[in-house]
This record gives C-alpha cells, structure tokens and sequence, in this order.
C-alpha cells in the first residue's frame, strides 16, 4: 500500500494534517494506536475537561448564586455518575466526528502502534493480528505528549493520578492534593473544588502559572485564593506514601529546610508533560531529538531524515491543540507546494476557570527585558454593564502597545468569558493592528467584548466608562 502521507498519531496534529493533505489532493493514511481518535485532547485532555469544567460550574453557580438572582432550587445535590456520563457523551460525539471526517475525506485509517522502519516504510501492528508495512513520501510523526513523571512517584491512577485518572474519578475526594500550580492543576484542581473536595496546590516555584503576566497571575491567584484553594508555594513534593486510608505526602521548602507532612485522599500529578516517542523506532531510522527528548525539526517540520516530518506536543513549542492543528495545516500545504506557515509568537492560551484566563504575545516582563517601550491600557470588568448584569465582575482586560508606534504587542485579560474575547486582539495582532485600530472598532453594546475596546482606549488614556 503506497500513500502520498502516512500520518502516525490522529490527536488534532495528526487527524487535522492528514484532513488537509486530503484535501489537497493526497493519497493519505492515518495510524492510531488508540480505538478511537482525537489523541489526548478529545479523549483525556481538552474536551473531557472542559466537559467537566462546565457541569461543575454550573453545579457551583446552582448553589451559590442563583439565590442572588431570585432563582430557588435548593441545594443542588451530585449525581457524579450522571455527570461522568455528560463527559463521555462529549468526547463519543467528538471522536466519532474525526471518523466521519476520515471517511468524507477519503483517508485510509489503520489501527495500531505504528513503527518508521526506514524513511518511506511504516510498520503497522494491530493488537491483535497480522503487522503490515504501508509505504509514503512523506511521514508526519505526530505522536504527541504523555504526562511527566515526578521522580519517585508511582502514578497508580487511583489514589495517585495524572491528568487521566483525574477525569475519572468515581467519588468527590475530600482532600485532593494537586502537585504543580499550571493549567492543569489550576482547571481540575477547579473541577474537584466545585464538586466539594479541599483542595491544596504545592507548586515549587514563588508563583501559579510560570510564564503568564505577573499582574494577571497575581490578581488569579486572589480570586482562587478566595473560592478555598489553598496554595503552598516555593514547595517542593519529596514523599508519596499509599496507604489503606489514603496518601500521605511529604513536603518541603523549594530551598531546603523542614519537611512537613500532609494527608489526602487523592494525589494529583500535574507538573508538565514530555514528548512520546516511545516505540517509533527513531533511533533505527536514525531521526534525531533535541535536548529536551523532543523530534528535532527545521522550521518546516522536517526533521534530520528526508521524507520524515514532525508536528504538535511532539517538537517544540507551547503544547496546545491549536498549534498542533496549525503546525499540521502548515505542513501539508507546505508539502502540496503552497507556503505554510505558523506565527509562534501568536499563539493564544487559555486557562479554562472561573474567571478564565486569555493571554496572546508578550507579556510586561518580557516587554521590560527586551527594552521594548509601551504604554498600558487596562480596564475592569467591574466598570463593564453586561458583566455586572451577568454578575461575573472579577477581572480585567490589559493591553500593551509599542510607545513609538501603538502597534498591540500584547494582551493578558482574565475574567468570564475571555478565552472566546482573546481572538479579536489575535486577527488585530496577526495584521499588525494598533491599539487605536481597536479604539475606533465599534464593538456591540452590552457585551464583555467592549472591556477590550476601552481598554485600547485606555492605553491612550481616554477610556470612557471609568
Ligand atoms: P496527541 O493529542 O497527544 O495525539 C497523539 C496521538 O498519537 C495519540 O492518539 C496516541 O495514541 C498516538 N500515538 C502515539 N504513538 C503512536 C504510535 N507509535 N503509533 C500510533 N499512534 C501513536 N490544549 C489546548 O489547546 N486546550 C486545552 O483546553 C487543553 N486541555 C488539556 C487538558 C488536559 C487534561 C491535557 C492532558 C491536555 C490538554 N491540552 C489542551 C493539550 C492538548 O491535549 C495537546 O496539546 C494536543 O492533544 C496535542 O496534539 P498532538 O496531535 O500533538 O498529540
Ligand atoms: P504546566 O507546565 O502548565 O504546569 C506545571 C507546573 O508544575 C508548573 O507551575 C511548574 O513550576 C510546576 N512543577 C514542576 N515540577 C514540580 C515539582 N516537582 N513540584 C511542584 N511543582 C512542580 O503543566 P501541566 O499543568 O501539567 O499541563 C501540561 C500541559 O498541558 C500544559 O503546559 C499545556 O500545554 C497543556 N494543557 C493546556 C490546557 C489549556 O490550554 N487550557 C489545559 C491543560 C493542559
């Protein structure tokens, strides 16, 4: 069997570049260890957690602030097994979209654990019967991520989970200790609150979220202070001990000192992930990594071996859905003739809590490293109408615009509903747009959207609402 591209992974790297080398007129196959597709965001990453995410707010706000708004149900009560099912039917719905998607665009799928023999040659083996070797021009590595491990810690997926066990967790635990204060931990350690664990974060470093602007982290780590989590910074995890009852963990100051000791029922895990490799047999094929274990790639996604290729979690960059879609859509244009391209420096994140956190380019503090001037313009949500009438008010939305030029360099917002706000600032940011572009935009009335236009307007000191 002979192909144009043999992707190995179908998470939204793999199934979104096989879909769009389809589309360009390509003979493809994909290979899925997996039953299903999608990867780690449609089956234990992305959807289910936003699947949770939603019921359990909605569980929270049940309880605590439809009363405000003249809405009686009483205390709402849990059916956790009702809610898990919320979450599977999510990801069903999702995975068995990327099947018909295969189908409509006429890729062959193979399932099993796929292996690079040599370039042009992947070894396909099935869990049950016979291997087979499908040939290509091109093979796209996109075998994603896997959860890092913490030294010493045995991730058994019951009382000590990663992300995975996380989402599937058969009762409310009441003391859930979560290691590592990323987005991981920040969105299931949420989860978990809301449904009425206590919550305790360790995080080794003196902050939550590394890397996200000072002044939006500071003011998340206030608000989810307030709704009961506890945070032990500049700590570090040095003992995980199972027993009968639960865990009991050991902790220390990052910079050495006394250990103390805390009990919980559920032990979290979530301070990073690492590229998967495992099994590919890119020693053999003689493709090489990078320092950090990950596929080495040009800036075209080709690595040290013509005819092979490397998208997503995989390679380097930030370890999103989005850019591993991009980085895929890049690659089979690019391979198709066209010029494909990925603007790193545009790449949105987004912390999916209550309030939600968006953020896009650089941040005060890498601004003020590079020596790069800027004005700043910041506005409240607390000044805006639609969320005081949504009674959503916590945070705010910040812009920061080169001093000489106003052209936007970077926007940090946190509050409800900004990860759907943040794509005006990345089409304004992806044409080079100023922050008087977005001042003179008329944005509709009342929606949180009109916080981003007044801050723009901010960042010329002429906002009108404060
Ligand atoms: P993956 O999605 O990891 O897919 C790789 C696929 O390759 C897998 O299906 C795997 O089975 C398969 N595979 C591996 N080796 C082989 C082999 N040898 N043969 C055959 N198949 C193989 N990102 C966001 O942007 N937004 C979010 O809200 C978000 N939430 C997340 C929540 C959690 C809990 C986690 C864990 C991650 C989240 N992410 C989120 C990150 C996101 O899931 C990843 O960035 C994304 O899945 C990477 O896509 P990928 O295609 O590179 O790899
Ligand atoms: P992360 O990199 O976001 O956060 C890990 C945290 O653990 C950091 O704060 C780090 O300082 C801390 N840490 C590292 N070692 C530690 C130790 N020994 N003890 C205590 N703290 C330690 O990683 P996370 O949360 O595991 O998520 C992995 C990746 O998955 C993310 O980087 C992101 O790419 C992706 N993801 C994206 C989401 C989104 O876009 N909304 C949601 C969930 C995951």
């Amino acid at each position: 069997m002979s192909y144009d591209m043999v992707v190995i992974g179908t998470g939204p790297g793999g199934y979104v570049c096989a879909i769009r080398a389809a589309q360009l007129g390509m003979k493809v196959a994909v290979v899925e260890k997996r039953s299903t597709h999608g990867g780690t965001c449609l089956n234990v990453g992305c959807i289910p957690s936003k699947a949770l995410l939603h019921a359990s707010e909605l569980f929270e706000e049940a309880g605590h602030d439809f009363a405000n708004m003249g809405i009686k149900v009483g205390k709402p009560s849990l059916d956790l097994k009702a809610m898990m099912g919320h979450k599977q039917a999510v990801i069903d719905g999702n995975v068995g979209g990327v099947d018909f998607l295969f189908k409509k665009n006429k890729i062959d799928v193979f399932h099993g654990a796929g292996k690079i023999l040599a370039a042009g040659k992947v070894e396909v083996t099935p869990e049950t019967g016979e291997a087979q070797t499908l040939e290509a021009k091109a093979i796209v590595i996109a075998t994603g991520s896997d959860v890092a491990p913490l030294p010493g810690v045995e991730i058994d997926e019951k009382q000590v989970v990663s992300s995975t066990g996380a989402l599937e967790l058969d009762e409310v635990p009441g003391k859930l200790i979560v290691v590592g204060a990323g987005v991981i931990g920040l969105e299931l350690g949420s989860v978990w609150r809301r449904l009425g664990s206590e919550v305790t974060v360790v995080e080794f470093l003196d902050r939550i979220l590394p890397g996200m602007d000072g002044e939006v982290v500071k003011n998340a780590q206030r608000i989810f202070k307030k709704q009961g989590f506890d945070f032990k910074l500049s700590t570090k995890v040095t003992g995980v001990e199972k027993s009968k009852k639960g865990v009991k963990v050991t902790l220390e100051p990052a910079k050495g000192g006394e250990a103390s000791e805390l009990e919980a029922d559920i032990v979290l895990v979530a301070i990073g992930r690492r590229p998967y490799t495992e099994g590919l047999g890119l020693e053999e094929a003689g493709v090489a990594l990078d320092e950090r274990g990950r596929v080495a790639t040009d800036g075209h996604f080709k690595t040290n071996v013509d005819g092979i290729y490397a998208i997503g979690d995989v390679i380097a960059g930030p370890m999103l859905a989005h850019k591993a879609e991009d980085d895929g859509v890049a690659l089979a244009e690019t391979l198709a003739g066209q010029a494909g391209h990925v603007d790193y420096n545009l790449v949105p994140g987004v912390v999916y809590t209550m309030p939600e956190i968006a953020v896009l380019g650089q941040t005060e503090e890498q601004l003020k490293e590079a020596g790069i001037a800027y004005n700043v313009g910041k506005f409240p949500f607390t000044a805006n109408g639609r969320a005081k009438a949504q009674r959503h008010t916590d945070g705010f939305v910040k812009i920061l615009a080169d001093k000489t030029s106003d052209k936007v360099l970077g926007v940090h917002m946190i509050g409800a509903g900004v990860g759907e706000m943040i794509h005006e600032a990345s089409v304004l940011m992806a044409f080079s747009g100023s922050a008087e572009d977005l001042a003179r935009t008329i944005h509709a009335h009342p929606t949180l959207s009109e916080a981003v236009k007044e801050a723009a307007l901010a960042v010329d000191k002429r906002p009108i609402h404060m």
